[in-house]
């Protein structure tokens, strides 16, 4: 894995955009995107540049069942407003969260995914490990499908909504055996709350329990983190102002 470490969010949206930069440079076509407060930064410094992605598709991590994409809180409504509004793609899917029937639905996505391999994926981790909304002891093999969340990601999450209560249950996600099909994979995470996840991913052991340490096994893979989330590795990093 190559290690980023850098001061701050701010530092580490400069240092993600670069590495849209470069992909776009080499020619990807499909984008696998992430929500999230962590990507935001990158976001930004891709609206305020003049990459063009107007020939190019995204493909979205998750999406909460149950909300439509007009609702505030949805992932559709989270890309509308910090990315696709201001910065045009060819296409754009994100799993449909009203879908009446999760298994077609999770079909669907999978050959979406299938028919726009992914040259780049932005990841976000969770407190516990998981990536996209694939839960510890989630099987490394597992395409699209529906998840229960886990308490701590509910709980994670429920900053973003009036209540805890109004926080949905359940989400579709892209699954691991999917995400490692990426060519390449930038994992972004900032704060203290991400250590022990960050630890885990990169010098523990690759198990179920620890989603994002399949990354282990990835062969192009970036990991942009700031002073915080980097501070419970055993090796020590320059880190970029
Ligand atoms: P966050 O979420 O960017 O809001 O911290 C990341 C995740 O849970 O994957």
């Amino acid at each position: 894995m190559n290690i980023i470490v850098v001061e701050n969010e701010q530092v580490g949206g400069r240092e993600g955009y670069k590495v849209f930069e470069q992909a776009l440079a080499n020619g990807a076509n499909v984008f696998g995107l992430a929500t999230g407060s962590t990507p935001v930064t990158i976001y930004e410094n891709i609206v305020a540049s003049d990459l063009d992605f107007s020939e190019k598709t995204s493909i979205n991590l998750d999406e909460y069942q149950g909300l439509a994409g007009t609702h505030e809180q949805s992932y559709r409504y989270f890309m509308d407003e910090h990315l696709f509004n201001k910065k045009p793609f060819k296409e754009t899917f994100v799993p449909n969260g009203l879908a009446e029937d999760p298994e077609a639905e999770a079909k669907r996505y999978d050959q979406v995914i299938a028919d726009h391999p992914i040259d780049m994926q932005i990841l976000g981790i969770g407190q516990n490990g998981h990536i996209g909304f694939n839960e510890p002891g989630t099987s490394f093999d597992i395409t699209t499908h529906l998840v229960d969340l886990a308490e701590s990601t509910i709980e994670a999450n429920a900053r973003f909504f009036a209540d805890k209560n109004d926080v949905p249950r359940r989400a579709y996600s892209m699954g691991i055996g999917s995400i490692m099909k990426s060519k390449q994979i930038l994992l972004v995470a900032y704060g203290e709350s991400k250590a022990d996840a960050i630890a885990g991913m990169i010098e523990g052991p690759v198990t179920e329990e620890m989603p994002a340490s399949v990354l282990q096994r990835h062969d192009n893979v970036t990991v942009l983190i700031d002073k915080a989330a980097a501070s419970k590795l055993s090796q020590k990093f320059d880190v970029k102002a």
